[in-house]
């Protein structure tokens, strides 16, 4: 557990591994800027000891933290106050304690909206066919912010079946279901797609889709940030796709926390985005 001893208040990602986040490269950036006392960093939690790591945030001097893999769901359950959107995903990334308590929130869903909106503006006129391959914690977080912005139809194409009638199940009747070995047939005519899966993630077997029935006003995005143009994304922008990435999503989902722990609302800059960038790249080589 990392012992930094600092003035002001304390955040840090918590999960396991943790070695590898960027969070603590975000925070502590808005910090500096900003000119605020405090400090960001990384504590590796198992399962097991989780629940003592939260309920000695006070004691630590922490004023919340952001959790990660594999404790959301433990996050949430431990929680005093719960915000709607985690009510709704079960699971809960970013904790704060307010008036002793201790309060919940899932912030996927506002950093996936949040990055669309500033990279695709208006990218939710259009959610007549949303695609989304993959059922893991993202893809539920991803079906909330779409729902929300009133997609009318949301085909979910999952490796495991049973896995996504679930996720549906979850959400609303209207959520339609396909395996990958009918993959083309879900994205056909498709306006908006996106890849929550790990494939084409650095290190994992490329996402290889057939993207030619697409709309030509199609949207394709990626949660994958490492590398920043998957092959995915890549093959779309080929066929005149308009894409974005994922980094974005991590920078949006940063927002709220910061602002609940160190009292003021950051920004998603440029300066941010290439700083990010740069540390990826650095890795990369
Ligand atoms: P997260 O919570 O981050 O979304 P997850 O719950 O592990 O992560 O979900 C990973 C997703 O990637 C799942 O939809 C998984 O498919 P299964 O439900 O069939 O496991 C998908 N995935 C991972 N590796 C895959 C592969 N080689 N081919 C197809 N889908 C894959």
């Amino acid at each position: 557990m990392s012992e930094i001893l600092t003035e002001g208040p304390r955040a840090c990602i918590t999960g396991h591994p943790v070695a590898y986040s960027r969070s603590p490269l975000i925070h502590n950036y808005w910090l500096k800027l900003m000119g605020l006392k405090g400090h960001y960093g990384r504590v590796d939690t198992s399962p097991e000891i989780f629940p003592d790591f939260v309920r000695s945030l006070a004691k630590n001097n922490y004023v919340g933290c952001n959790v990660t893999l594999p404790n959301k769901e433990l996050a949430y359950q431990l929680a005093d106050v719960k915000t709607e959107r985690a009510d709704r995903l079960q699971a809960a990334n970013t904790l704060w304690l307010e008036n002793g308590k201790l309060h919940a929130d899932n912030t996927d869903i506002e950093g996936f909206v949040s990055n669309l909106d500033e990279r695709a503006p208006g990218w939710h006129a259009h959610l007549d066919k949303a695609v989304i391959l993959g059922a893991g914690g993202a893809a539920a977080a991803i079906i909330q912010g779409l729902l929300e912005r009133r997609a009318t139809k949301i085909v979910i194409v999952n490796r495991t079946v049973e896995k996504a009638e679930q996720l549906a199940r979850r959400f609303s009747t209207l959520i339609e279901v396909q395996s990958f070995d009918n993959v083309s047939a879900a994205l056909d005519h498709a306006s908006f797609i996106v890849n929550t899966t790990s494939l084409g993630m650095k290190g994992q077997p490329p996402l290889a889709l057939n993207l030619s029935h697409f709309h030509h006003s199609a949207l394709v995005t990626d949660i994958v940030y490492v590398p920043l143009i998957t092959d995915f994304l890549k093959s779309a922008q080929e066929q005149g796709l308009k894409i974005v990435d994922g980094l974005g999503m991590l920078l949006h989902q940063a927002v709220p926390g910061f602002e609940h722990w160190f009292g003021q609302r950051p920004r998603v800059t440029a300066e941010l985005r290439a700083l990010i960038e740069a540390d990826l790249f650095q890795v990369k080589s």
